[in-house]
């Protein structure tokens, strides 16, 4: 239980911070982290830029919406909790820790989203929060038990208050570098990995990742069985439009540049039947 105004304590951040501030908070509470729970061999972070499906300008790239910055860090135990909790927490007071570096996340951010793994005894707990705007520090807090059996943090930064001018994971990324160079040329210091990369980063089964552009086209098919409730529900519900045999339905998100069919079984069938008999006739096999 914290009794803090939060609104003030974000307020009174002097300027000179920018937008990668919280970044680079949450960057180094991930490296201490991972430190506190000794792997820093196996130490990894990852941050993940978040785009929006639109882009309001002519640019390649689409909009900034938000970070996720995840660590296989020793997670929100019930100390770091408790530090998490208290303005001005000294836990690292002995590292030069100001304890108020996750505030600066509400400067820039709307909300601020908390999902960690933490062992306890045998058992991994998972805790979730979000950061309170009001009084609270810690919000909607729930302890369940872990799907995972390995400790870490996930921290969702959402809602980005103002644009971010510097777009491409490129300048990002050495912005990054540049403010984060002091904690990696501490000399008696080992560091984890960090790694950036943009959410549309997919990767395909061999580790080769798909370049996604704004402009790139999706095309999503499902198959189903057309019961009348299904047809009801895509045409009264979800605004799709039969197809010409009206053995399947259709429907183009433009602001998501997808497009989308709705297939029945049949319809399949028929399609591929159709397709080998002009293939079979084309070879003259009929
Ligand atoms: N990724 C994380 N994993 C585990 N605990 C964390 C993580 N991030 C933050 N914490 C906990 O939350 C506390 C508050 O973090 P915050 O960054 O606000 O302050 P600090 O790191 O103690 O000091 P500073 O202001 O110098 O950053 C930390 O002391 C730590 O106990
Ligand atoms: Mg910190």
């Amino acid at each position: 239980m914290s009794n803090v105004i939060i609104k003030r304590a974000v307020e009174n951040i002097r300027r000179g911070t920018s937008v990668y501030t919280p970044i680079i908070e949450l960057v180094v509470n991930s490296i201490q982290a991972i430190e506190e729970k000794g792997n820093v061999d196996e130490g990894e972070i990852n941050v993940v830029i978040k785009r929006s499906g639109q882009t309001k300008t002519d640019s390649a790239e689409r909009d900034i919406t938000g970070f996720t910055i995840e660590d296989n860090g020793i997670g929100f135990t019930p100390k770091n909790r408790e530090s998490f909790d208290t303005l001005y927490t000294d836990k690292k007071i002995k590292e030069g820790g100001k304890g108020f570096g996750r505030f600066t996340c509400l400067k820039y951010f709307e909300d601020v989203h908390v999902s960690s793994t933490f062992a306890e005894g045998d058992s991994f707990l998972q805790r979730t929060f979000k950061m309170g705007k009001k009084t609270e520090i810690i919000v909607d807090e729930e302890i369940t038990e872990s799907e995972s059996a390995e400790t870490g943090t996930k921290i969702s930064l959402k809602g980005l208050k103002t644009p971010i001018p510097e777009r491409t994971v490129n300048t990002i990324s050495r912005v990054l570098v540049e403010k984060l160079l002091p904690f990696f040329i501490k000399d008696d210091k080992k560091c984890p990995k960090v790694y950036l990369a943009d959410e549309s980063g997919e990767k395909v089964l061999e580790g080769r990742e798909i370049q996604i552009a704004a402009n790139t086209p999706f095309y999503g098919y499902v198959i189903c069985e057309l019961t009348r409730k299904v047809k009801e529900w895509l045409e009264e519900v979800k605004d799709f439009k039969p197809l010409p045999d009206r053995m399947g339905y259709f429907r183009r998100h433009s602001n998501l540049n997808l497009y989308i069919e709705v297939l029945s079984w049949e319809k399949v069938l028929k399609d591929s039947t159709m397709r080998n008999k002009i293939f079979f006739h084309k070879l003259g096999l009929e």
